[in-house]
């Protein structure tokens, strides 16, 4: 198989940045490492990707909180896949990414989820592998809020054409924000070295985008009502992300964000090792619902 065939099999999760918005939660312990209702936030962008058919998986962080994440999931081999991580010395912009991971990313494409991002729909797994599978371009994710001018905005002509991304505008064209879960080739790392530092002094993924989409290879996957998307970086967002996640566990019965779960449907761990995970965590709710996984295969 040439390389140009083999599928996404990279994907960065960023975890890093100073989580200023959730202070004094963040003055001793690190965002993403807070719990969402009954699992650390990381979980959810790790099911992400995995469900993408991802496995090789880097997860940046700060030197200061590296240790933590290490020790909350070492290899990866207890969900099937590898962890990688390394350190992002000063939250210097979410492209950046892509810099610090250049030589594992290779001539990889490579996928990058944001540590404080929560995506859920039960058609989502469909969507993400065939972003995944994408040999050229990039996939990003657009869903509609209230208050656009806290994103990325993405504008679209009469057609339902992608025209322009404009970071956190004032005055929004739109109102399609761009989600922080992104797919792009393997020309990633050689385009994000281009991107100059914004008037914040960040290297945007938004300028990145609009490279992609400049050269007409930039695909927006706009994502309708059946689907949830938030982010947990304030109070209030963090506290309806909790709710969001009760609320589908407890009424639906079905787990969100569970890599122990993805892992398991997605044939990376068999039966054997899923109950392994089960008895780490038997004694909750969640440990009752993976064992159920078993009996309802
Ligand atoms: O949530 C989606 C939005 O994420 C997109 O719509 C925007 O286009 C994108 O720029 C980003 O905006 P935010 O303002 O939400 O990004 P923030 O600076 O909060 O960073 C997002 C996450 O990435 C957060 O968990 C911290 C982490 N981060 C951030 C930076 C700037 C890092 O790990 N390193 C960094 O250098």
């Amino acid at each position: 198989m040439s390389k140009d065939n083999i599928e996404t099999s990279k994907g960065i999760i960023l975890a890093g940045g100073s989580g200023t918005r959730l202070n004094p939660i963040t003055f001793a312990s690190c965002k993403q490492l807070l719990p969402v209702y009954d699992k650390p936030m990381i979980y959810y962008p790790i099911s992400t990707l995995m469900l993408a058919g991802i496995r090789e998986i880097m997860i940046i962080t700060t030197p200061h909180d590296m240790e933590q994440f290490q020790r909350l999931l070492g290899d990866g081999s207890q969900f099937g896949v590898h962890f990688e991580y390394r350190q992002q010395p000063s939250p210097d912009g979410l492209a950046q990414a892509f810099l610090i991971a250049e030589d594992w990313i290779d001539d990889s494409s490579c996928a990058l989820a944001l540590g404080d991002n929560l995506i859920f729909s039960d058609q989502l797994g469909g969507l993400l592998r065939k972003a995944a599978k994408q040999h050229e371009g990039a996939t990003v994710f657009a869903y509609q809020v209230r208050d656009p001018e806290r994103y990325g905005v993405v504008s679209f002509n009469d057609s339902g054409r992608a025209l322009e991304i404009v970071e956190k505008p004032q005055d929004p064209k739109s109102n399609w924000a761009v989600t922080g879960l992104y797919f792009y080739d393997k020309n990633v790392t050689k385009l994000a070295k281009k991107v100059k530092p914004s008037a914040r002094g960040e290297l945007e993924i938004t300028d990145l985008n609009q490279m992609y989409l400049d050269s007409e290879l930039l695909h927006v996957e706009r994502l309708g009502a059946g689907c949830a998307w938030l982010d947990a970086g304030t109070p209030d967002s963090l506290m309806q992300a909790g709710n969001f996640v009760q609320t589908i566990q407890s009424r639906q019965g079905m787990l969100v964000g569970s890599p122990e779960e993805v892992a398991f449907r997605m044939g990376y761990i068999n039966e054997t090792q899923l109950l392994k995970q089960v008895n780490k965590v038997k004694k909750t709710e969640l440990g009752r619902m993976l064992s159920s996984l078993v009996k309802h295969q």
